[in-house]
């Protein structure tokens, strides 16, 4: 059957690398026996900038009609931070309730960490982000502002049913990995005594009712930083609230090889998800062909995964692995040894041979 896909490229090299993870699917497409639709969208800081419209009021319902959503990067130096990621990206996780932020850290062969001693075989867990609750709900105000006595507040919002329904996702997950068995909350419960007393107490009944075969793991989020570096073969599955998880997922990101290699997922268990490099629009590497296209390409392969497509979404891993370990020379943009284009054409290579 035939899947619909909505693709947002955006800006800087955000275009470059959707065009390197389209090539892929498509020849993931064919040699798998499934077919995929494209349809373009061209929201961004560059169409804001012209139009002034940062995203159109029937965005949400339109990209409902899809099966997924492929995103490349949202960001321009132009335009103040804050409105883009605010009005496209976080609007779209919100509206289309994608409450999991999926972030694998796993490190390919051939890649750097900088980690010492750390190998392929210490750095491989999967961090369940909550995304759609915590500061990032946007309550909070100013008053006074401007003035010397100006006060600012931000608050961290969480509900039962939004915490819930996140741990939900991750005690299937780590039962589905099937690999430690292992679900670590990461929380904060020494000092923010309400959010994450909620967040235990949800996290341990659900567990000792319906997961019994999942051991439950607590860290305080210091800690969980501490020890991803120095023990990162201690996680298999993290699971966390959207403001550490935001934090925490760069941090394993760094572990992983950086920004030109990993990808993520923003689900909606029953909706439309939507899948990203995480590195941003990098705009000093736009148009110079010079940007590592693999992240984009392993979030076509989680993509495809998510849409049941599992032995497709493993062959791109497979060739995402073939290049880190027998072709690349860093996975820094410049100093791969190939242009993104190229990379782009040996891992379609790698799955149609
Ligand atoms: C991420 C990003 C976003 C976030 C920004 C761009 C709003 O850092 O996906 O992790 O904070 O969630
Ligand atoms: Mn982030």
């Amino acid at each position: 059957m035939e899947k619909k896909i909505a693709v947002i490229p955006g800006d800087g090299t955000g275009p470059e690398v959707v065009a390197e993870g389209i090539k892929v699917l498509n020849a993931a497409a064919g040699k798998f026996g499934f077919k995929l639709n494209y349809t373009y969208f061209n929201y961004g800081g560059e169409n804001y900038l012209k139009t002034g419209i940062i995203l159109p009021d029937n965005a949400t319902e339109e990209l409902k009609k899809f099966d997924a959503i492929f995103l490349g990067a949202i960001g321009h130096p132009d335009v103040k931070p804050g409105i883009l990621e605010k009005g496209i990206l976080l609007r779209l996780r919100f509206e289309l309730d994608q409450y999991i932020n999926l972030r694998p850290i796993k490190l390919y062969p051939g890649v750097e960490t900088p980690l010492k001693d750390k190998g392929p075989e210490h750095i491989d867990y999967v961090v369940v982000r909550e995304n759609t609750g915590d500061l990032y709900t946007g309550a909070g105000g100013f008053t006074l502002k401007g003035t010397p006595n100006e006060t600012a507040i931000q608050t961290s919002i969480y509900t039962r049913f939004q915490v819930d329904r996140c741990l939900r996702y991750a005690f299937e997950y780590t039962r589905k990995r099937n690999k430690k068995k292992t679900l670590a909350l990461c929380g904060k419960t020494n000092v923010l005594t309400f959010v994450y007393d909620l967040w235990e107490r949800a996290f341990h009944e659900m567990g000792e009712k319906e997961y019994p075969d999942i051991k439950r793991e607590y860290y305080n989020v210091d800690a969980t930083c501490m020890w991803m570096v120095k023990n990162p073969e201690w996680f298999d599955v993290i699971v966390t609230g959207n403001m550490f998880g935001d934090i925490i997922t760069d941090l394993g990101a760094i572990t992983q090889g950086g920004m030109g290699i990993a990808a993520g997922g923003n689900i909606n268990p029953n909706g439309v998800s939507m899948f990203e490099p995480i590195g941003g629009s990098a705009p000093k590497y736009t148009g110079k062909n010079i940007i590592n296209p693999l992240a984009s390409i392993a979030a076509a392969a989680m993509m495809l995964e998510h849409l049941g497509e599992n032995k497709a979404a493993e062959a791109i891993e497979n060739a995402v692995i073939y290049m880190t370990s027998n072709k690349m020379k860093s996975q820094n943009a410049g100093k791969m040894g190939y242009s993104t284009t190229e990379i782009g054409d040996m891992v379609v290579e790698r799955i149609v041979k």
